[in-house]
């Protein structure tokens, strides 16, 4: 069986690609510090696939853990990046932990990569890459804006840091994903997101309001140049997104890239505003939502989503599973996590 090393596995995409590489053949080894998940979450993944996955607990910023580790395991075949600090408001306060976190870890485990002889890597990246982008829907051409946040930037700077390492070395291979706005749970409900604190994101908010944790969604804006004036996403469901994982990974292995370096947005391709988003909710679960419009966010952007012809044709992948689906999974796995029938 070939090794996948999952960094940031047992977090919210990591843990949904981990089950989507085991269900394709593939052993999992989970590199994780716990920072943003549970170890709980190895429990849920070998009830969805009868396997529990190799786990390792350490951080990756730490070279000689790092360096230890590929000692261990000499016979792994790629590696997906997950792991990374992801809270855009909090790396705005702390940008030196969220520069220190995501770049030195992907440098160690370059650096690893090519001590070890691990050829290929995945990369999460973003499309908040994109900015606000002047045409849409967004191709993999489109010009990346200047970062509205250290964390954005951080995503920037690693797309850089890969496309560089690869170029001076060519025997490794690396593509870099885009992700669109990942949401929903695993349709067992075993594995989902849960962020700690207050939601920043819309789906746990809205799940959290439905649940009673919250009293009222806040609407950030009604006056966007949009459908119905509230900002546009295109929201990915998390299992569509998991299994371009996989696709993304047997390309490497299979030597089908096109290039050492390749960058593929993974979105719907539909743009969705938050109200038809709140109501879609709605609609799925039956449950009504409180919610009301409130002022614009700062640092949001009015409206992106993806044009996923590249992914589509290249990957030969597509997501399949439609909003309201993904919105009712988020719904079945916060009232499992709450304990609501
Ligand atoms: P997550 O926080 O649920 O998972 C990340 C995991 O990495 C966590 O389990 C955390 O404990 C671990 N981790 C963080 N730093 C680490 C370190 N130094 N060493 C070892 N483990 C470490 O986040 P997620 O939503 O699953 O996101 C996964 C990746 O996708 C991240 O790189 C994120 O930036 C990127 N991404 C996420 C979204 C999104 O909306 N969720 C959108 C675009 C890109
Ligand atoms: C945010 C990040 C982005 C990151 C992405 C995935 C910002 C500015 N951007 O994107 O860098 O890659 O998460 O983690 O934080 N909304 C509400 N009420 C809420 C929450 C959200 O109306 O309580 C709206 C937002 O204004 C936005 C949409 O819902 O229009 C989606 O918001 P969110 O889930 O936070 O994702 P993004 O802002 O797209």
């Amino acid at each position: 069986m070939k090794q996948i090393l999952v960094t940031g596995g047992t977090g919210y995409i990591g843990s949904h690609t981990a089950v989507e590489l085991q269900r394709a053949g593939y052993e999992v080894i989970i590199v994780d510090n716990l920072s943003n998940s549970s170890v709980d979450v190895l429990d849920g993944i070998e009830k969805i696939s009868g396997i529990r996955p190799v786990f390792e607990q350490f951080d990756l910023v730490e070279k000689d853990k790092v360096d230890a580790f590929f000692a261990k395991y000499p016979n792994i075949q790629a590696i997906i990046h997950f792991a990374a600090s992801k809270a855009v408001g909090e790396s705005v306060e702390k940008p030196l932990l969220y520069y220190r976190n995501n770049l030195v870890s992907l440098i160690n485990l370059l650096e690893c990569q090519l001590k070890y002889g691990v050829a290929n890597i995945v990369f999460s990246s973003s499309c908040t890459v994109y900015g606000q982008p002047d045409h849409l829907p967004v191709t993999e051409d489109t010009p990346r804006k200047d970062a509205e946040s250290p964390y954005g930037n951080t995503k920037r700077v690693n797309e850089d840091i890969l496309h560089d390492t690869i170029a001076a070395n060519p025997q490794l291979k690396g593509i870099a994903l885009r992700y669109f706005n990942p949401v929903g749970a695993h349709p067992s409900a075993l594995i989902g997101e849960l962020p700690l604190g207050i939601p920043a994101n819309l789906v746990p908010f809205i799940t959290q309001t439905a649940a009673g944790l919250r009293s009222e969604l806040k609407i950030f804006g009604d006056d966007y140049d949009t459908v119905d004036g509230s900002a546009v996403r295109d929201y990915i469901n998390v299992v569509d997104l998991a299994k371009a994982h996989v696709v993304a990974v047997s390309r490497l292995l299979g030597n089908k890239n096109k290039a050492g370096y390749e960058i593929f947005n993974l979105g719907t391709g539909n743009g969705v505003s938050v109200l038809e988003a709140v109501h879609a909710f709605e609609k799925a679960t039956g449950v009504k939502l409180n919610y009301k419009i409130v002022g614009r966010r700062a640092g949001d952007i009015e409206k992106i989503w993806a044009d996923t012809t590249l992914a589509n044709q290249e990957l030969g992948w597509k997501a399949e599973k439609g909003l309201e689906e993904t919105l009712l999974s988020a719904w079945e796995w916060e009232k499992r996590v709450r304990g609501i029938n």
